[in-house]
């Protein structure tokens, strides 16, 4: 038996969270959902979590299809940490409604309202220096939570979130398979290869030295922070501009969407970008733990 998180991250937040509740648990170990569901069961689990950004008011499609593929111990007390910047959305409950689907029930569902990341449609918001001291908070406190196994009830969306959500958000969704289109690589590309290692959704391969993208894009901006020579670009022109805004007449967001070169971006302060290509991280009980236990 053992204790499980698993994340999905794009820009760290996640895998912060992830890490700050594994530490408190100990003997936890924390999992990308870049690896293969089949290959990492939770079926012999005590503790289960899930940890994920929110993406256009739900849970990313990605970290819903890893759920929805992965084995858990139906007794194991299930948590789940949704890191909103601002609209959560219906993020909670989609992941409840698949978990319902397995017959497993959700213990406890929170959401940590973080830093905005979405690089290719606005700056950081609010600024780290004022978001992520709050967050971290939060999230301690929500370890303390879990490791005493408490129950909560998930957060879910208003009946207005939900009504402006069919409008705006679900058209714009259809557009996400020509999500990556819009990419540049500029001369400045060194052909490292980091893009490629960060991305969740294995979505870059290096083409002789060139990074190409392989149209299954969640636009997490990964490779967008982690390259080291700010190469990558974002600019719907051309054909692109058409058909977005043809399919996106209740959608504004793509009008505004690219990525000017002084652009600020953001990272979780915690993470590297060497972070992001990890798969896995142990976390062993804390020796003030064991010195508990034994007294
Ligand atoms: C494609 C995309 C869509 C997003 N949509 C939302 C959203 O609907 N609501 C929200 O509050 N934040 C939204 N965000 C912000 C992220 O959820 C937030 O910054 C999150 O903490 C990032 O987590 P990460 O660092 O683990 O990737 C979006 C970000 C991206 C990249
Ligand atoms: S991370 Fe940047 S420099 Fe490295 S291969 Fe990707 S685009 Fe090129
Ligand atoms: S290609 Fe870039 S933005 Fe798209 S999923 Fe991969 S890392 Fe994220």
């Amino acid at each position: 038996m053992g204790n499980k998180i698993y994340y999905f991250t794009g820009t760290g937040n996640s895998m912060r969270a992830a890490r700050i509740i594994a530490d408190k648990l100990g003997d936890a170990e924390i999992i990308s959902m870049r690896t293969d569901p089949k290959e990492e069961s939770a079926r012999d689990c005590d503790v289960v979590g899930f940890v994920f950004p929110v993406y256009h008011w739900t849970m990313p499609a990605y970290a819903a299809a890893y759920v929805e593929s992965l084995e858990i111990n139906p007794k194991a007390y299930v948590f789940a940490i949704a890191m909103p910047s601002f609209v959560c959305g219906i993020a909670c409950e989609t992941l409840a409604n698949i978990l319902k689907k397995k017959r497993i029930r959700l213990s406890y569902g929170n959401l940590v309202y973080s830093v905005a990341n979405y690089a290719i449609v606005y700056p950081p918001f609010p600024p780290a220096k004022l978001r992520v001291p709050a967050t971290e908070k939060k999230l301690k406190a929500i370890a303390e939570d879990i490791n005493a196994r408490k129950l909560r009830a998930y957060p879910r969306a208003s009946s207005f979130i939900r009504r402006r959500r069919e409008k705006v958000m679900v058209p714009y969704l259809k557009l996400q398979q020509y999500a990556d289109n819009p990419f540049t690589i500029s001369d400045a590309c060194v052909s490292c290869g980091l893009c490629s290692r960060v991305c969740p959704c294995s979505n870059i391969e290096l083409v002789e030295g060139k990074p190409t993208f392989r149209h299954h894009c969640t636009n997490c901006m990964a490779c967008v922070v982690s390259c080291p020579k700010r190469a990558i670009g974002y600019e719907i022109k051309g054909e692109d501009r058409a058909l977005l805004d043809s399919s996106s007449s209740k959608t504004p967001i793509v009008k505004i969407m690219g990525l000017p070169k002084n652009r600020k971006l953001y990272r979780n302060p915690y993470i590297t970008a060497a972070d992001l290509t990890k798969d896995r991280e142990f976390y062993k009980a804390k020796i003030e733990n064991s010195y508990d236990r034994t007294n």
